[in-house]
């Protein structure tokens, strides 16, 4: 990216730049509309339908904490130029397909940021656009795309962590901190994929296998989510990311007692489940790291039937 220009005719800390954003859904919709807000140009990457609705209707955005706007953006099947940023916001379900649509060489110059829950979607990023073009990212938001081009943001806060090195993700986390997003650049991506997944993943398999909110699982069942909550701190330590499950149980029991997983909401509405990018993928790394986890285990059959 370029780096921030500092002229007293150009205010903003960042340049305007051109954005691709793959799969402009809950997340991907929200920061392509708050990118466009913000001046920059973005180019949405979408399914037909999808493309053409936003190249007609912008992207409307329902937001408590960013108010009600609508944003124009630039929609498209591919992407057909080069860029400097391209977010990849689709479901871990939906990825392979998903990248069809991005060339390699149209982000060879620029950095890819993926911002899906799981962990093991950096290697098919980086095995398709390049170890260095790709940037490690979580998003804490709660935001849903309710129909195409439509997004209900409805979590008080939107933060982002980029991991990797500060001075090459600097400006992207000036450009986002510009655009309302709360961003902070991070070294250790191990750390911050894992901090998300320990958290996640008792949260969203207990939610989404008993079909109950955060409220009711952390008194019907707390025994288990206590249980999983040590299983995936004993994960995320082996994979060189201690976590510390009282905090983890203490974050639960301050949720709001209806907050629902997004994987509870994708199985109330028979959509495909991100099962195994946040289920499997736990296994799979306790499996590497010889750390039984039966109750981990468990879920994810019961999930998976
Ligand atoms: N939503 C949240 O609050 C939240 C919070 C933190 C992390 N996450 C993570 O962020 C990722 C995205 O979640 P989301 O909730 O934003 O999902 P989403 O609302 O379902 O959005 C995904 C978008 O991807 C598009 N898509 C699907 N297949 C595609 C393809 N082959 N080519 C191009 N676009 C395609 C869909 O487009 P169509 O509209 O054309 O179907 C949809 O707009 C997930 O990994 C999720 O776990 C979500």
């Amino acid at each position: 990216m370029p780096t921030p220009p500092a002229t007293p005719d150009d205010p903003a800390p960042y340049p305007r730049i051109t954005v691709a954003v793959l799969g402009p859904g809950g997340v991907g919709g929200l920061l392509a509309a708050l990118l466009s807000r913000a001046g920059h140009r973005v180019v949405c990457v979408a399914s037909a339908e999808t493309a053409d609705m936003l190249r007609r209707d912008g992207i409307r955005v329902h937001s408590g904490q960013f108010g009600d706007f609508t944003a124009r953006v630039d929609a498209d099947t591919e992407l057909r130029e080069p860029v400097d940023l391209c977010f990849v916001t689709v479901k871990h379900t939906a990825l392979d397909a998903a990248l069809e649509r991005v060339l390699p060489g149209l982000v060879a110059d620029g950095l890819v940021v993926p911002l899906l829950n799981g962990i093991e979607h950096l290697d098919a990023l980086r095995a398709r656009y390049g170890t260095r073009q790709v940037a490690a990212a979580v998003i804490r938001v709660e935001s849903t795309r309710t129909a195409p081009g439509v997004v209900e943001h409805g979590s008080p806060f939107t933060e982002i962590d980029l991991a990797g090195p500060p001075e090459r993700l600097a400006p992207v986390a000036a450009l986002l901190t510009g655009a309302g997003i709360r961003t902070r650049v991070v070294e250790d991506e191990t750390t911050a994929l894992w901090a998300k997944l320990a958290f996640l993943a008792p949260f969203a398999l207990l939610t989404t296998r008993y079909r109950l909110t955060i409220g009711e699982v952390r008194t019907a069942h707390r025994d288990e989510l206590t249980a999983l909550v040590a299983e995936a701190a004993q994960v995320s330590a082996a994979c060189g990311a201690p976590a510390d499950p009282e905090r983890a149980m203490a974050l639960y029991d301050a949720f709001p007692a209806g907050g629902k997983s997004s994987m509870l909401r994708d199985a109330e509405a028979g959509r495909p489940l991100e099962l195994d990018a946040i289920g499997g993928a736990l296994l799979r790394a306790a499996d590497r790291h010889g750390i039984p986890v039966p109750v981990a285990a468990r879920l994810v059959a019961d999930l998976s039937g």
